[in-house]
């Protein structure tokens, strides 16, 4: 208590905007700068140390713990030799897209700046995390979890567990995410990676032959009897993965901001993107050590042994360290109905309490009629004008050097059209910056069909969404039918198989232009991407949505706005030119870093 009243204390002084001030705040000072590791250890000849984003030299950042409606002011330094934004996956950004850092909304910041988001936890509870937005930046890390908690006076539907464990999981390249970027540039695939980090770090040598010596692993520490709040983020490039641990059951209970229908499984899929928090008791004997597995799914499991992660669960009375085989990963080979099978039975809580004190059900998606269905047809990269691009419906978005957003703002036409197509366009794919035009208070089906050979996953800002329903095969009006129209959770990341598709619903209260992505790094680097502009035109008074901040930076036609700001590396890079860069080469740097090279004939 006596902290929560420090910050509000802190934030009186500072004189942060009045009307947020009755809700604590938490402060961050962030220095992202580029770290040097080799998470999956050492080659004999070739090393392969290589840039790691940490964030105050951490790498995973830290994680941002608050509850419900406090008000979170971080402080970004971009101390990295390129432009920076971070995203808040799953933090909705009530009436706030100002603060969501990605390129539709806001200027990238500038190698040296400094820039300071505000934004408030509305009205959410639940799981998620930060990452660097652009240019395939996730890659190289400065990621971390974000932890909202209930507010005291709304019972969580568990006992409290006994502590509380954030785990990233991801697929891992030996290369740099430069030279990433620079083989999708080229028109190549980035192929198999390299392994699976869990926290950062390699797995654990659980089979000599399989895994070189000397690699950190990730030890979670336990205490017999005892049941944990593990929470789990698939923050890689491209992998989806099943995350295990052996002997353990894990029972699902929240994910994305929903509390879930609680139920056990030995094993789940996580896809990239996505958070899921599990309970997790310690019931088992501690005669050795347990494995943490996150193995690639989806994929050749055999040809792609490598992209495995293994941590180690250790009771604090453990008698010796993991040995054997590790658990098994679901044997499916032949049966593609058991992971949608299990993603289905990922279910909301009906009656559970979340940021309100309502149950989470007194909102019946099923009793609201849909104003308008977009169905966004992915295939497998093409190439337009002898570049190899992703798309949806046909359209590869490059984004504009003026944000949407902004553009909007300050009455910049031309920047964007808004004329998405509500079904894939027949013809050539083409180069576009073509925005969905919602709704205000619409309610929107989203209907995403992979027609790629590979897995997706696709994920909205700004809202969560009704996962109804997804299945194999191409989607007709007649799928409406099959639609779970009780208790479909309520998230913002969701999967699509290949040769499948996925229906969510989504509400459309919350003005803003919000992001809708493949949380694929690649496929996103290469357009795969659209934006969803909400505009309340009632609004005349900065009701629907929150002025454009002060500190706002200004890029393409607007950058006439932008103040210099004196750079202020703090611990410095290897790399001295970036200090000595005008604002406009930057800028320009921005623009071309954005469009993954790809700039659009006026
Ligand atoms: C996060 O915040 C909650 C509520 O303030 C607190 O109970 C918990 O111990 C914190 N967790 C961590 C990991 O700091
Ligand atoms: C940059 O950081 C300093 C403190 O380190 C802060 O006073 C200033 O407001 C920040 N600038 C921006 C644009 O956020
Ligand atoms: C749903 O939430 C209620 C209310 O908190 C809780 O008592 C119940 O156990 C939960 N049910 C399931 C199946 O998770
Ligand atoms: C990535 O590695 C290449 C060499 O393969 C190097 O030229 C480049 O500077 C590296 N990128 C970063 C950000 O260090
Ligand atoms: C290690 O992996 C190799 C290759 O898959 C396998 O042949 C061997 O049996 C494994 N060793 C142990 C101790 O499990
Ligand atoms: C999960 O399984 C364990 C043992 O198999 C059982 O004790 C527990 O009650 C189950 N929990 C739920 C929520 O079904
Ligand atoms: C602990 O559990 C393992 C696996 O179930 C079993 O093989 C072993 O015998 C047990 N050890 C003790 C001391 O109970
Ligand atoms: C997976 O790869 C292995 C090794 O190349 C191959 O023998 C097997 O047929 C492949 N399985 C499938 C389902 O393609
Ligand atoms: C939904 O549409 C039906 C048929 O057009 C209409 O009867 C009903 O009143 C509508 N419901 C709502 C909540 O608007
Ligand atoms: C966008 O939708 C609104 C209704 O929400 C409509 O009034 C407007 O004309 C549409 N704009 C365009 C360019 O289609
Ligand atoms: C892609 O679409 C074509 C044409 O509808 C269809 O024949 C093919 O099976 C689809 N492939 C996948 C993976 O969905
Ligand atoms: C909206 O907010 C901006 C910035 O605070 C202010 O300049 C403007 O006057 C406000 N508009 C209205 C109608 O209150």
């Amino acid at each position: 208590m006596q902290r929560l009243l420090a910050l509000v204390a802190v934030a009186a002084l500072l004189g942060l905007r009045p009307a947020l001030a009755t809700d604590p705040y938490a402060f961050f000072d962030w220095d992202v700068s580029y770290v040097t590791a080799a998470p999956l250890g050492v080659k004999q000849q070739a090393s392969i140390f290589r840039p790691v984003i940490g964030i105050n030299g951490k790498f995973p950042g830290p994680v941002v713990n608050v509850s419900t409606n406090w008000n979170v002011v971080v402080n970004v330094l971009n101390d990295l030799d390129e432009p920076l934004l971070i995203t808040w996956n799953g933090i909705q950004h009530r009436k706030n897209c100002w603060q969501d850092g990605v390129l539709g909304t806001n200027c990238p910041i500038p190698s040296g700046w400094n820039w300071t988001y505000e934004f408030q936890v509305k009205d959410q509870i639940g799981s998620f995390f930060y990452f660097p937005s652009t240019g395939l930046q996730r890659a190289a890390g400065g990621f971390g979890g974000i932890v909202v908690n209930n507010r005291d006076v709304i019972a969580v539907p568990f006992g409290r567990p006994d502590g509380d464990i954030t785990i990233f999981i991801g697929d891992w390249y030996n290369k740099n995410h430069t030279d990433l970027r620079k083989m999708l540039d080229k028109g190549k695939d980035i192929g198999m990676p390299d392994g699976v980090l869990i926290n950062g770090k390699g797995p654990y040598r659980y089979n000599d032959s399989l895994v070189p010596a000397g690699i950190e692993y990730e030890t979670f520490n336990v205490h017999p009897g005892r049941t944990y709040r593990i929470r789990v983020h698939n923050v890689g490039t491209s992998t989806s993965l099943n995350f295990r641990i052996q002997g353990h059951n894990v029972v699902l209970v929240e994910t994305e901001g929903s509390y879930t229908s609680q139920q056990n499984y030995t094993n789940l899929d996580v896809h990239v993107g996505q958070s899921y928090s599990f309970l997790v008791t310690m019931d088992q004997n501690a005669s050795s050590d347990y494995y943490v597995v996150a193995s690639a799914r989806q994929v050749n499991e055999s040809l792609w042994r490598r992209v495995t992660g293994v941590a180690v669960l250790r009771y604090s009375n453990s008698r010796g360290a993991a040995s054997g085989p590790l658990p098994d990963p679901p044997q499916d080979q032949n049966d593609r109905t058991f992971s949608m099978n299990q993603a289905r039975s990922v279910r909301w809580n009906l009656s559970a309490g979340a940021a309100r004190p309502n149950p989470q059900g007194s909102f019946r998606y099923s009793s609201i009629n849909v104003t308008q269905a977009y169905l966004l047809r992915s295939t497998a990269p093409v190439s337009i004008d002898g570049r190899r691009r992703a798309t949806l419906n046909g359209l590869s978005y490059a984004p504009p050097e003026t944000p949407l957003r902004l553009a909007d703002a300050y009455g910049v036409k031309g920047v964007y059209t808004l004329d998405f197509p509500e079904r894939p366009l027949k013809g050539a794919p083409r180069i576009a910056r073509s925005v969905i035009n919602g709704t205000y208070r619409g309610f929107m089906e989203l209907i995403f069909q992979n027609n790629d050979t590979r897995m997706q996953s696709y994920h909205m800002d700004g809202y969560a969404f009704f996962v109804v329903g997804m299945d194999y095969g191409e989607w007709t009006e007649d799928s409406r039918g099959t639609y779970n129209k009780g208790d479909g959770v309520a998230r913002s990341t969701i999967q699509v198989y290949p040769g499948a598709w996925a229906a969510v619903l989504v509400s459309l209260d919350n003005v803003g232009v919000w992001n809708v992505r493949s949380e694929n790094l690649d496929s996103w680097y290469l357009g795969q991407e659209v934006y969803v502009r909400v505009v309340n035109p009632e609004d005349t008074g900065n009701k629907t949505e929150m002025a454009i901040p002060d500190n706002a930076l200004y890029c393409g036609q607007l950058h006439k706005y932008q103040k210099e700001q004196t750079p202020h590396h703090k611990m410095g890079v290897s790399a001295a030119a970036p200090r000595s860069l005008s604002l406009a080469r930057q800028l320009v740097a921005a623009a071309l870093l954005l469009a993954g090279s790809f700039v659009l004939a006026p």
